[in-house]
């Protein structure tokens, strides 16, 4: 008989996010198993409780780490990693509260817009990230950063968009990448400066008003992922697909929370597929998110 493929899904939360778990059952796992309220020291534990009572080679056994916390979920992940006991492996994916699929779509998206309306990359842009202290804003700012803009997380307090990006700096990106923190009060004073605003404040905040679109003489592409009215952005739609953006001075685009959402379900679909298929173990982080969401984005 065939052995089933069996997920252990870790979250230092309460429960687990059901978004996820109808994810990995539809992408084919057989069995999806909660340990809630989990913590760093403890992964050890489960991964090596996981790997022997299965055949060595085996690998259809799969540990998903949610959660909410993005670094804390790239430590768990990185323990699965060095928990191995050749030949006794697993499989593990990080998707803390959705925050790497989401922020891979966003940046996929961004990405198709400024090269189908503007010819262009991220390289060398200015890319703020609004509500960027959130688990999505971080990610989305790395993955900006490490594509080469230079970027800007922006919050409420200076001091924490500051600590953030040194310590995304640090731990996550290369040599050359520019992050820095400024607060969402600063942003007047660099509006006409910016090419790209990725959007990812809290649900149902708006973060960049009418004013800020008419002061952004340079804004090129605007994209949000809050879906509760109102959005994070003045004048863009939820289901905006890469369209011209409503009150925008300098014809940027707009790309919505549901067009972002269509590409992040798509990563997180192709990201437990690969772990389901995969004959040797995998890790997969935000960029594995972003690798499959640009493949979805460019297959479309
Ligand atoms: N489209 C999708 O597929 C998808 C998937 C997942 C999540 N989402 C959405 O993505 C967005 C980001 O998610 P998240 O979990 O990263 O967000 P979050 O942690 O709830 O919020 C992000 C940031 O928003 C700022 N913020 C919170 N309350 C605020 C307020 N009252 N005024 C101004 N700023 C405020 C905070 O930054 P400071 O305290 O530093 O100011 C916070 O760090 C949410 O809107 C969520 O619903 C979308």
């Amino acid at each position: 008989m065939s052995k089933p493929l069996i997920m252990h899904m870790i979250t230092t939360a309460k429960n687990l996010s059901p978004f996820d778990v109808n994810m990995a059952y539809d992408a084919g796992w057989d069995k999806c198993v909660p340990y809630t309220s989990i913590e760093t020291k403890e992964v050890e534990g489960i991964v090596q409780d996981a790997i022997f009572s299965r055949p060595p080679g085996l690998n259809k056994t799969g540990i998903f780490v949610g959660g909410r916390d993005p670094h804390e979920a790239i430590e768990m992940l990185n323990i699965c990693k060095k928990s191995q006991v050749p030949p006794f492996t697993i499989s593990g994916f990080a998707d803390p509260s959705g925050a790497f699929t989401t922020a891979a779509g966003m940046i996929a998206k961004v990405e198709e817009s400024l090269k189908k309306h503007f010819d262009k990359n991220f390289k060398d842009l200015s890319v703020v990230v609004f509500g960027g202290t959130g688990p999505v804003g971080c990610i989305a700012a790395v993955l900006a950063a490490s594509s080469g803009a230079n970027v800007k997380i922006l919050g409420r307090k200076k001091e924490k968009c500051d600590e953030l990006a040194n310590y995304c700096l640090e731990k996550y990106l290369s040599e050359g990448c520019t992050l820095v923190g400024a607060s969402n009060d600063d942003f007047k004073n660099f509006v006409s400066e910016v090419d790209v605003v990725l959007a990812s404040g809290a649900a149902g905040i708006q973060l960049v008003s009418e004013n800020d679109l008419k002061e952004a003489k340079k804004l090129k592409v605007a994209a949000d992922v809050n879906a509760v009215p109102p959005s994070g952005v003045s004048g863009l739609d939820a289901m905006q697909d890469s369209k011209e953006l409503n009150g925008s001075s300098s014809g940027a685009v707009g790309i919505g929370a549901l067009a972002i959402g269509q590409v992040k379900y798509q990563a997180q679909s192709k990201l437990l597929k690969k772990m389901a298929n995969s004959e040797k173990p995998v890790f997969l982080d935000f960029n594995d998110a972003l690798e499959l969401a640009r493949e979805y984005v460019s297959s479309k």
